[in-house]
């Protein structure tokens, strides 16, 4: 038994500890139920990386194992200043994706400790035009990423950088998801409809975060409770939709009783009116992003930018 398959539940490697001989542990950044991610020092690379390692409950799960496989090669793909870029991933000794690391904290950490003053309009503004540009380059590779959202952005010194791959997939025009994974509240209609999705999928997760960090971390579209008809909810739904727009885990698509949407038929609140330091033509933009109807939308990220370099702080 290798010494990843010992780790115990909820158990995580201590500082110091070598996961090979490339990689020593520096520290644990977070994780999930499944993933655990490590701040590690990599010999070859001669610098620290993050390390995204599979929990050893999960390393005998074929479509598990298949996800870092699949998520390390899309990140490989990446290479731009707004996009995490992946170096390698291995099954062995652990199913893990090494990736740049980046300080700093995730947006959604932000949000949670309330702290809307680290984000000032212009620098908010910068932030979005910047993870625009980083979708353009994630749909120039033939990538959706499909789950964009505050966990999945880190902010350092100034930069955004979009992570976190694991719902992404390579798309056609015309694509219909084979599934409806992803976070509701920053999820499409369209995605969670399990309709034709397209850059304007990812445009709309954008726009979702931008409503946000405009509006002090509220969202459009406020939560209402409706039955389950079983396809779209799942055991973490419920804490997905939470009408606070603090939580945001994914969910995936198997049965429970009451689930949690957002409420498509009231219009988003304009941003203007939640914070009148927001101009009419900055909530606009916000408002055009999270449109329902995706020919309301901006088309692409490129679109979704454009219309921001065209304003100011
Ligand atoms: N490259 C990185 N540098 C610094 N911190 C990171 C990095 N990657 C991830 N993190 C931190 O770890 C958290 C979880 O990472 P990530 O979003 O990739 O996985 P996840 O959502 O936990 O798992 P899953 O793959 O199941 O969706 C992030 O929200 C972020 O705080
Ligand atoms: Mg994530």
């Amino acid at each position: 038994m290798s010494e990843h398959m010992k780790l115990e539940r909820g158990e995580i490697y201590e500082s110091g500890f070598r996961l090979d001989e490339d990689l020593t542990v520096i520290d644990h950044l977070g994780g999930t139920r499944k993933v655990d991610i490590y701040l590690c020092r990599s010999s070859a690379l001669k610098m620290q990386v993050a390390c995204k390692i599979l929990r050893p409950e999960f390393c005998v799960h074929f479509k598990s194992l298949e996800a870092v496989i699949k998520e390390g090669e899309l990140l490989s793909r990446m290479d731009h200043p707004n996009v995490m870029r992946g170096h390698s991933f291995e099954l062995e000794p652990a199913p893990r994706i090494v990736m740049d690391y980046v300080g700093g904290s995730d947006l959604k950490s932000a949000f949670f400790t309330g702290n809307f003053a680290a984000f000032p309009l212009a620098e908010a503004l910068s932030l979005v035009r910047q993870l625009a540009d980083g979708l353009e380059h994630v749909h120039a590779q033939g990538v959706l990423h499909l789950d964009v959202k505050p966990s999945n952005i880190l902010y350092a010194d100034g930069r955004a950088v979009l992570i976190d791959f694991s719902v992404a997939r390579e798309f056609d025009i015309e694509d219909l998801p084979r599934d409806n994974a992803g976070t509701r509240d920053w999820m499409a209609p369209e995605q969670t409809n399990r309709e034709t999705v397209g850059p304007y999928t990812d445009v709309y997760g954008l726009g979702v975060v931008m409503y946000q960090l405009l509006t002090g971390g509220e969202l459009p579209y406020k939560t209402v409770e409706v039955a389950d008809d079983s396809s779209s909810s799942s055991d973490e739904s419920s804490s997905s939709s939470s009408s606070s727009g603090s939580s945001d885990s994914s969910s995936s698509g198997s049965g429970g009783s009451v689930n949690k949407v957002p409420n498509y038929d009231v219009a988003p609140v304009h941003p203007s009116d939640i914070d009148s330091s927001v101009s009419r033509e900055v909530g606009d933009i916000a408002l055009r992003a999270v449109s329902v109807r995706v020919e309301e939308r901006y088309g692409t990220p490129g679109e979704f930018g454009e219309a921001l370099g065209g304003v100011g702080g």
